[in-house]
């Protein structure tokens, strides 16, 4: 390793009675470990963004599931905070899904299954990252937007995980990465996380995405998703649409990764897919600092929807599928969440 890599920077933890997180909203200028020692900072730590990404978000919320448990000796206590918590973000399902698996846990057992949550997903991340790593080019340009490395996923990475592990395993590619407006993760998260694994990496305005495609002879995009409908479409950072339809265009494949946990088996496309808007205050202004009218309307969706058909194929832990989705994602709902990465690991 050269001396100028740093290691993956832990998201969420188990910390003694609280759950610890990295507070993603202060990077890159701050690196900040902070503490959530009751529900409401639980809440509040998904709901600001200070812990985001689907799966990160999944796991943080099972160790609050768990705080939960030890805090609330009334179960309708325990029920009630454990649905503020499902309820603090609308859109990736991971939050919906570890949530329910830890209010089926056995009683003196939710630490241990918010644990388990956690390992599997860095089993997970792992088997994603070696197969998704095969699609990438041995040389060459490729693009991302928003953040899907350790710091979205409390492990290794989904999308991000892929272009580490493909790096690390000698293969001489050059990231672009989208800012992602309107906060930045790509610019804030991926540009650390890309800088850390030595990974060469190129920050692009969302809107200079097309033209990087066109002039800089991109091999492939690739994503994360924060929910995935059976036919494939699927729901992820505001600005993936646009990519999608920009790598359409210009004939390039556009990938996805994503943990079996994304996908959402009761929906059948992705019209059925919840999509947060957040306020306007995060459009209008930047850090404090004005970029718009102070009244300006603003529509501020956090995420789209990409069609399947826009897709290339879906990295999961049980390998790459391809389309048609509506035979190869329903398949998926009969194998385990997780626990194949467990076993597979062992
Ligand atoms: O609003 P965010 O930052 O939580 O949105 C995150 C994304 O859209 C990621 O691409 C997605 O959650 C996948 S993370 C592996």
């Amino acid at each position: 390793m050269s001396p100028r890599l740093q290691p993956a920077l832990h998201a969420v933890w188990w910390d003694s009675d609280a759950v610890g997180y990295i507070d993603q909203r202060r990077l890159p200028l701050e690196l900040i470990r902070a503490r959530a020692s009751g529900v409401d900072e639980v809440v509040s730590a998904i709901a600001s963004l200070a812990v985001r990404g689907a799966p990160a978000i999944g796991i943080f919320a099972a160790y609050g599931v768990a705080l939960a448990r030890a805090q609330h000796t009334d179960d309708d206590g325990f029920r009630g905070a454990a649905a503020r918590i499902r309820s603090a973000r609308p859109t990736a399902v991971n939050l919906a899904w570890a949530v329910d698996r830890m209010m089926a846990a056995p009683e003196g057992a939710h630490l241990d299954v918010a644990r388990e949550i956690h390992a599997e997903q860095r089993a997970i991340d792992r088997a994603i990252a070696l197969t998704g790593a095969e699609l990438l080019p041995a040389e060459g340009s490729i693009i991302t937007h928003c953040n899907t490395g350790p710091l979205a996923t409390g492990a290794g990475g989904t999308a991000l995980g892929i272009v580490i592990e493909a790096h690390r395993a000698g293969k001489r590619l050059h990231l672009y990465v989208d800012e992602t407006r309107p906060l930045l993760q790509g610019a804030r998260l991926t540009m650390v996380e890309a800088e850390r694994a030595g990974i060469p990496a190129t920050l692009i305005v969302d809107g200079a995405a097309a033209a990087t495609i066109e002039r800089k002879g991109i091999a492939c995009a690739i994503v994360g998703a924060d929910r995935i409908a059976t036919n494939g479409d699927t729901a992820n950072k505001i600005g993936t649409l646009g990519l999608a339809l920009a790598a359409a265009h210009h004939r390039i494949p556009f990938y996805v990764a994503a943990p079996r946990s994304t996908i959402d088996f009761a929906l059948r496309s992705g019209e059925e897919i919840p999509i947060e808007e957040r306020s306007a205050g995060e459009v209008r202004a930047f850090g404090g600092v004005p970029t718009a009218p102070t009244q300006s309307d603003v529509y501020n969706p956090a995420f789209d929807v990409t069609p399947g058909r826009l897709i290339a194929g879906i990295v999961t832990e049980y390998g790459v599928v391809r389309p048609p989705y509506t035979d190869g994602l329903p398949d998926l709902a009969s194998r385990p969440s997780g626990a194949f990465a467990l076993r597979a690991s062992a």
